[in-house]
């Protein structure tokens, strides 16, 4: 592994695990046309901070059984699209084979949560913790512009240290790092040319509840 990657790496919570480059152009490209499908079905909606209503700047939809959602009423997972009131689209096989090749878990995704960044959006330090059983890890797939990802510890307070996630990556939170704080700094614009329209996508693939 080259060195830089794990001295990156060695200051992450043990269960981290990036992938650069997971996925290569032809498989972007591939994941990138699916996930346009999706987003054709399942339309995009702007999910808003509980209590105060505030907007995200980041734009979601999922595919999958179940969906993460937020509105005043709460954080959750829901069978349903919010605004159409439709089933999720299917999960994509290519996302269902990332899963199996990178989580270590034996049994499949219930939700994967997609993340539209425009250039401007970012995405506070925050927990994946609206999940009922812990012990699947947290696969995110990363498609378009790059990012400047963050990440801590378990606690809000432990130092972070920030790193960038280009299109194709693949990060895997597991173990320790499964509860560890993430967020999105910023997007770097001009980074990628796979989406037209300079947006990141984000991916990330859930187990929400225990074993079946
Ligand atoms: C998330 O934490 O839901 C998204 C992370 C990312 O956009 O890389
Ligand atoms: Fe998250």
């Amino acid at each position: 592994m080259e060195a830089s990657l794990l001295r990156r790496q060695g200051h992450a919570p043990n269960g981290f695990r990036l992938k650069p480059g997971y996925l290569d152009r032809s498989a972007q490209e591939a994941l990138a046309a699916a996930i346009a499908g999706i987003i054709a079905q399942a339309p995009l909606f702007t999910p808003r901070m509980p209590k105060s209503g505030a907007p995200f700047s980041v734009r979601m939809t999922n595919c999958g059984p179940l969906g993460w959602v937020s509105d005043q009423a709460g954080y959750r997972y829901q069978p349903t699209h919010p605004d159409t009131g439709e089933p999720w689209p299917p999960m994509p096989a290519m996302l269902l084979a990332a899963w199996q090749d990178l989580a270590g878990y034996p049994h499949p995704p219930e939700a994967c949560l997609v993340n539209v960044y425009a250039p401007a959006a970012r995405m506070g330090l925050h927990q994946d913790r609206d999940e009922h059983d812990f012990a699947a890890p947290v696969v995110s797939l990363s498609l378009g512009q790059t990012c400047l990802f963050r990440i801590g510890g378990a606690a809000r307070n432990a130092p972070t240290r920030s790193f960038r996630l280009a299109s194709g990556d693949a990060l895997v939170l597991a173990g320790e790092a499964r509860l560890a704080f993430h967020g999105v700094d910023r997007i770097i614009p001009g980074s990628s040319t796979l989406l037209p329209d300079g947006s990141r996508i984000n991916l990330t693939l859930r187990r929400v509840n225990g074993p079946p």
